[in-house]
Protein backbone atom coordinates (compact mmCIF):
# COMPACT_ATOMS: atom_id res chain seq x y z
CA UNK A 1 0.00 0.00 0.00
CA UNK A 2 1.35 3.21 -1.01
CA UNK A 3 0.12 5.67 1.94
CA UNK A 4 1.41 3.51 4.36
CA UNK A 5 4.33 3.15 6.54
CA UNK A 6 5.74 1.26 9.43
CA UNK A 7 7.31 2.59 12.61
CA UNK A 8 9.33 -0.48 14.84
CA UNK A 9 10.63 -0.45 17.47
CA UNK A 10 10.96 -2.20 20.41
CA UNK A 11 9.27 0.38 22.89
CA UNK A 12 10.70 -0.80 26.42
CA UNK A 13 8.41 1.28 27.26
CA UNK A 14 6.70 3.84 24.77
CA UNK A 15 8.43 7.30 26.17
CA UNK A 16 6.46 10.90 24.60
CA UNK A 17 9.01 10.72 22.17
CA UNK A 18 8.11 7.53 20.38
CA UNK A 19 4.39 8.87 20.64
CA UNK A 20 5.69 12.00 19.03
CA UNK A 21 7.27 10.09 16.48
CA UNK A 22 3.75 8.25 16.01
CA UNK A 23 1.37 11.48 15.46
CA UNK A 24 3.91 13.01 12.96
CA UNK A 25 3.57 9.60 11.03
CA UNK A 26 -0.55 9.17 11.51
CA UNK A 27 -0.15 13.02 10.17
CA UNK A 28 1.88 12.38 6.63
CA UNK A 29 0.60 8.52 5.58
CA UNK A 30 -3.22 7.20 5.72
CA UNK A 31 -2.17 4.38 7.57
CA UNK A 32 0.44 3.67 10.31
CA UNK A 33 1.26 0.27 11.66
CA UNK A 34 3.53 0.68 15.02
CA UNK A 35 5.50 -2.58 14.33
CA UNK A 36 6.50 -3.87 18.70
CA UNK A 37 9.54 -6.22 17.91
CA UNK A 38 9.02 -9.37 19.67
CA UNK A 39 12.93 -10.23 20.24
CA UNK A 40 14.71 -6.70 19.24
CA UNK A 41 18.76 -7.40 20.33
CA UNK A 42 17.80 -5.91 23.76
CA UNK A 43 16.66 -7.82 26.46
CA UNK A 44 13.28 -6.30 27.54
CA UNK A 45 11.75 -5.48 30.66
CA UNK A 46 8.11 -5.73 29.49
CA UNK A 47 7.05 -8.55 27.74
CA UNK A 48 5.76 -8.14 24.34
CA UNK A 49 2.32 -8.35 25.06
CA UNK A 50 2.65 -5.05 27.80
CA UNK A 51 5.00 -3.43 24.84
CA UNK A 52 2.12 -3.56 22.01
CA UNK A 53 -0.85 -2.69 24.88
CA UNK A 54 1.11 -0.12 25.81
CA UNK A 55 1.26 1.13 22.15
CA UNK A 56 -2.55 0.70 21.75
CA UNK A 57 -3.74 2.33 24.94
CA UNK A 58 -1.05 5.86 23.91
CA UNK A 59 -2.48 5.64 20.32
CA UNK A 60 -5.97 5.12 20.92
CA UNK A 61 -6.54 8.40 19.28
CA UNK A 62 -5.10 8.28 16.53
CA UNK A 63 -7.44 6.46 14.22
CA UNK A 64 -5.41 5.69 11.61
CA UNK A 65 -2.88 4.00 13.88
CA UNK A 66 -2.91 0.09 14.35
CA UNK A 67 -0.56 -1.91 16.60
CA UNK A 68 1.24 -5.23 15.40
CA UNK A 69 3.88 -7.22 16.99
CA UNK A 70 6.77 -9.03 14.56
CA UNK A 71 9.43 -11.62 15.14
CA UNK A 72 12.10 -11.89 12.51
CA UNK A 73 13.09 -9.29 9.57
CA UNK A 74 11.45 -6.07 9.57
CA UNK A 75 11.72 -6.68 6.39
CA UNK A 76 10.02 -9.42 6.33
CA UNK A 77 6.55 -8.51 8.24
CA UNK A 78 6.96 -5.06 6.00
CA UNK A 79 6.70 -7.40 2.63
CA UNK A 80 4.06 -9.17 4.40
CA UNK A 81 1.82 -5.76 5.32
CA UNK A 82 2.84 -4.75 1.68
CA UNK A 83 4.36 -1.40 3.05
CA UNK A 84 7.38 -0.64 1.53
CA UNK A 85 8.08 2.49 4.04
CA UNK A 86 9.71 2.60 7.18
CA UNK A 87 9.58 5.33 9.36
CA UNK A 88 12.53 5.55 12.18
CA UNK A 89 13.29 9.12 14.60
CA UNK A 90 16.93 10.28 15.08
CA UNK A 91 17.40 12.43 18.18
CA UNK A 92 20.63 13.67 18.01
CA UNK A 93 23.70 12.84 16.01
CA UNK A 94 24.45 10.12 17.93
CA UNK A 95 21.63 8.06 16.65
CA UNK A 96 22.53 8.38 13.87
CA UNK A 97 25.21 5.52 13.29
CA UNK A 98 23.06 2.77 14.53
CA UNK A 99 20.06 3.93 12.28
CA UNK A 100 22.65 4.46 9.33
CA UNK A 101 23.75 0.70 9.30
CA UNK A 102 20.03 -0.69 10.01
CA UNK A 103 18.44 1.42 7.08
CA UNK A 104 20.72 0.18 4.69
CA UNK A 105 21.39 -3.12 5.58
CA UNK A 106 17.54 -3.24 5.10
CA UNK A 107 17.89 -1.92 1.90
CA UNK A 108 20.51 -4.21 0.99
CA UNK A 109 18.35 -7.00 2.00
CA UNK A 110 15.23 -5.52 0.19
CA UNK A 111 15.46 -2.39 -2.20
CA UNK A 112 12.27 -1.66 -2.40
CA UNK A 113 12.21 -0.60 1.17
CA UNK A 114 12.85 3.00 2.05
CA UNK A 115 13.71 4.17 5.38
CA UNK A 116 12.60 8.00 6.23
CA UNK A 117 13.57 9.79 9.21
CA UNK A 118 11.61 12.23 11.19
CA UNK A 119 12.62 14.25 14.03
CA UNK A 120 10.70 14.09 17.10
CA UNK A 121 10.09 17.57 19.02
CA UNK A 122 13.27 18.80 20.53
CA UNK A 123 11.60 18.72 24.15
CA UNK A 124 11.53 15.01 23.99
CA UNK A 125 15.00 14.28 22.41
CA UNK A 126 16.81 13.48 25.60
CA UNK A 127 14.38 10.90 26.46
CA UNK A 128 14.91 7.45 26.08
CA UNK A 129 13.48 4.07 27.26
CA UNK A 130 16.46 2.97 29.34
CA UNK A 131 16.44 6.68 30.93
CA UNK A 132 12.87 6.10 31.70
CA UNK A 133 13.23 2.46 33.28
CA UNK A 134 15.65 3.81 35.22
CA UNK A 135 14.12 6.72 36.84
CA UNK A 136 10.69 4.37 37.35
CA UNK A 137 12.72 1.83 39.33
CA UNK A 138 13.74 4.88 41.46
CA UNK A 139 10.41 5.64 42.20
CA UNK A 140 10.87 9.36 40.58
CA UNK A 141 7.98 11.33 38.66
CA UNK A 142 7.63 9.67 34.93
CA UNK A 143 5.17 12.94 33.82
CA UNK A 144 6.98 14.57 30.84
CA UNK A 145 8.82 11.41 29.88
CA UNK A 146 6.04 8.79 28.96
CA UNK A 147 2.29 9.24 27.93
CA UNK A 148 0.07 10.24 30.97
CA UNK A 149 -2.29 6.99 30.39
CA UNK A 150 1.24 4.57 30.73
CA UNK A 151 2.62 6.29 34.24
CA UNK A 152 0.85 4.11 36.41
CA UNK A 153 1.54 1.08 34.66
CA UNK A 154 5.75 1.77 34.00
CA UNK A 155 5.71 2.81 37.49
CA UNK A 156 4.18 -0.65 38.55
CA UNK A 157 5.87 -2.61 36.35
CA UNK A 158 9.87 -1.17 37.39
CA UNK A 159 8.74 -0.67 40.92
CA UNK A 160 7.95 -4.45 41.32
CA UNK A 161 10.93 -5.66 39.12
CA UNK A 162 13.33 -3.94 42.28
O1 LIG B 1 13.54 0.80 19.31
P1 LIG B 1 14.74 0.10 18.77
O2 LIG B 1 15.22 -0.92 19.77
O3 LIG B 1 15.83 1.02 18.35
O4 LIG B 1 14.24 -0.70 17.46
C1 LIG B 1 15.11 -1.52 16.75
C2 LIG B 1 14.33 -2.46 15.80
C3 LIG B 1 13.37 -3.32 16.59
C4 LIG B 1 13.57 -1.63 14.79
C5 LIG B 1 15.39 -3.33 15.06
O5 LIG B 1 16.20 -3.96 16.01
C6 LIG B 1 14.75 -4.37 14.15
O6 LIG B 1 14.25 -4.06 13.10
N1 LIG B 1 14.78 -5.65 14.60
C7 LIG B 1 14.25 -6.75 13.82
C8 LIG B 1 15.39 -7.55 13.21
C9 LIG B 1 15.86 -6.96 11.88
O7 LIG B 1 15.11 -6.84 10.93
N2 LIG B 1 17.14 -6.59 11.81
C10 LIG B 1 17.72 -6.10 10.56
C11 LIG B 1 18.11 -4.66 10.62
S1 LIG B 1 19.73 -4.53 11.29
Amino acid sequence: MRHSAIYPGTFDPLTLGHYDLMERASGIFDRVIVAVAENSRKQTLFTVDERVDMARRATQKLSNVMVKSFSGLLIDFAQEQKIHVLVRGIRAFSDFEYEFQMALTNRKLAPGIETLFLMPKEAYSYISSSTVREVAERGGDLHGFVPASLVATIRRKCLGRL
